[in-house]
């Protein structure tokens, strides 16, 4: 049982750019090798006062206003992080009450950059279930603050950003299963077999330290390329739907090549995927409802459209759902 169905979108970042020619001053890069590798030309930084916590509460009041729905009217908040505010309690906690939303579920997913999808299938859950009638989910990253900034190959890659998504429980009289509105199909996988390839070296019950991010970029790429292309072919079989029926690709922002790539395996055009990285670099589970959000406002993806949103991060984790808005 699947359908809760999406009611408005919004998304924040952080006020400072920082540019790839920025970086470029500070450690040995260029803006060719950056753009070449990645497609990624600038990203945002959080600074003093800006916190997971405060660009998830932007994003998710963007949200609600788009939306038309009052904070009280807020049964449950999953938001999906791996850059906390505090190692306890969640950062949903810290949401809920910035919002005002009274005494509603609220807690956070860590599947990192797939962390979106799997608080967005979460949520559909808990929705179809009768758990609430509407939801905030979120994905919010400070990445900014676990990255090595002496890694050039890492520190280059990411950035800072919020984006949330209000859902509403499934329409019985016009469900997603018989061509209204709503999430059709979720996948979600784990293979904990990778752990090294991508990873923060530290944490509360290891070395009591927040850590750094260290990744195998290559051997990365490798495996994204081949499990996103699995899982949304199994999503696309679970719904029944054809790979051409789709209007719109919502990917995981990681790196320009990798959604390239994705998208050709699938014979899906490019012009169906929509590209934030190039703004907003890899912000690990913010970078999907940042890019939905993206394409909501500027008028691309718009009500009736069948989308499919992809992501893939460290644990490994990865995931695919097929919504029509
Ligand atoms: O969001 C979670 C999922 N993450 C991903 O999906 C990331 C997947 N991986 C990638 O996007 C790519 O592998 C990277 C963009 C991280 C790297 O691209 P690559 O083509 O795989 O490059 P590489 O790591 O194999 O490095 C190639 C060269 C190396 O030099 P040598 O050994 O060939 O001389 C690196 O030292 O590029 C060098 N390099 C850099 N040069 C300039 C690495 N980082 C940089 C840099 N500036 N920032």
């Amino acid at each position: 049982m699947t359908g809760s169905r999406l009611l408005g979108t919004g998304s924040a970042l952080p006020e400072r750019v920082v540019t790839n020619a920025d970086l470029a001053r500070q450690i040995d890069t260029s803006d060719e090798w950056i753009v070449e590798r990645t497609g990624i030309r600038q990203r945002y930084i959080a600074g003093e006062g800006e916190t997971t916590a405060t660009l998830a509460t932007d994003a998710a009041r963007a949200a609600l206003a788009d939306a038309g729905i009052a904070a009280s009217d807020i049964d449950l908040i999953v938001l999906a992080t791996a850059t906390p505010d505090n190692t306890f309690p969640a950062s949903a906690t810290k949401v809920q009450h910035a919002l005002g939303c009274g005494p509603c579920v609220a807690f956070d997913v860590a599947a990192v950059c797939s962390g979106f999808l799997y608080a967005l299938a979460t949520a559909d859950s808990l929705l179809t279930t009768g758990m609430g009638k509407h939801a905030l989910v979120i994905g919010a990253e400070t990445f900014s603050r676990i990255l090595d900034w002496d890694d050039r190959a890492t520190c280059v890659l990411f950035g800072d950003g919020a984006g949330a998504a209000v859902l509403g429980a499934p329409d019985n009289a016009n469900p997603a299963s018989a061509g209204g509105p709503g999430l059709l199909a979720s996948k979600l996988h784990a293979d904990g077999a990778h752990h090294d390839l991508l990873y923060v070296d530290g944490g509360p019950s290891t070395t009591q330290t927040v850590g750094h991010l260290r990744m195998s970029g290559r051997e990365v790429f490798r495996h994204a390329v081949t499990n996103l292309s699995s899982v949304l072919g199994e999503v696309l079989e679970q719904a029944g739907v054809e790979a051409e029926a789709i209007d719109w690709v919502v990917p995981h922002q990681a790196n320009r090549r990798i959604l390239d790539a994705t998208a050709k395996k699938l014979g899906i055009p490019g012009e169906k995927v929509i590209v934030t990285v190039d703004r907003h670099a890899n912000t690990s589970a913010a970078s999907v409802p940042l890019a939905l959000d993206t394409a909501r406002r500027d008028g691309r993806i718009r009500p009736g459209d069948l989308v499919m949103f992809e992501a893939m991060g460290g644990g490994f984790t990865w995931g695919a759902s097929l919504m029509r808005l």
